[in-house]
């Protein structure tokens, strides 16, 4: 798989990820489901956009007992999702366990990325709330290498460390961006952004881009325009 654009659908029922689906007749976009729309609508949402054409990356960020992720990975595995993620924060022995129960029976299996550190967390909380007393940059920097050696695929990060991630963990091992935002556009809640032709500047792999394309007046300009940023 090249470099793409997935479209962060964070809507919370069917109808309205339909809606916002129709509009697209041209390239169907790759698109991320979260747990908002997992949760609402349940696994059926997974197979009626799959047999729509799309390719999905399952935003679910399992982080249980090996054994827990394994069967439920195999569950995620069969709804044939492109990829899917979980916590590194579940050590090596978890994501090795989601890796088996990925894998299908073919010995085919969905990319699985890792999340680090979640964005929301900031300094502060990492070293009082969870005693990590390390700086963040290498917390992030070590769980991507924890992932990379368990076998995974990639992580989730910000654009802005993607290029330390490739150093450290190889090109091959995939970064997954959010936080995009157009030069003219608004940040909204995101702190630290890139344009999708950054984004495409400093290696990312793929770009998840939200409300600037769902939120957007037109949303298939908006998406043809991060395509034309990011990947043409
Ligand atoms: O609307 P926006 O472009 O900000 O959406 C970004 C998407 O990526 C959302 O689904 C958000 O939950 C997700 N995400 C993020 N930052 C992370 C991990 C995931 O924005 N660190």
């Amino acid at each position: 798989m090249g470099k793409d654009v997935i479209v962060a659908c964070d809507f919370s029922s069917a109808r309205q990820v339909f809606d916002f689906l129709d509009k697209f007749t041209d390239r169907k976009p790759f698109v991320k489901i979260g747990m908002e729309l997992f949760y609402a609508e349940g696994p059926q949402i997974v197979r009626e956009i799959k047999k729509r054409g799309h390719r999905i990356f399952l935003d679910l960020k399992l982080h249980d007992i090996p054994n827990t992720v394994k069967k439920s990975m195999a569950v995620l595995s069969n709804l044939d999702v492109d990829i899917c993620n979980l916590h590194a924060a579940g050590t090596a022995r978890m994501m090795s366990a989601a890796l088996e129960g990925l894998t299908r029976p073919d010995g085919t299996r969905p990319l699985l990325i890792a999340v680090t550190q979640l964005t929301s967390t900031d300094s502060e909380a990492l070293e009082n709330e969870l005693l990590i007393k390390e700086p963040m940059a290498d917390v992030v920097m070590h769980y991507a290498e924890n992932a990379k050696n368990a076998g995974l695929d990639g992580v989730v990060c910000s654009p802005l460390e993607a290029q330390a991630v490739h150093s450290r963990c190889g090109k091959g091992f995939l970064t997954v961006t959010p936080g995009v935002r157009f030069a003219d556009g608004d940040i909204g809640d995101q702190k630290r952004v890139m344009t999708p032709a950054e984004a495409k500047k400093v290696g990312s792999d793929y770009i998840v881009v939200g409300r600037p394309i769902t939120a957007a007046d037109d949303p298939v300009a908006a998406y043809n325009r991060c395509i034309e940023e990011f990947v043409d």
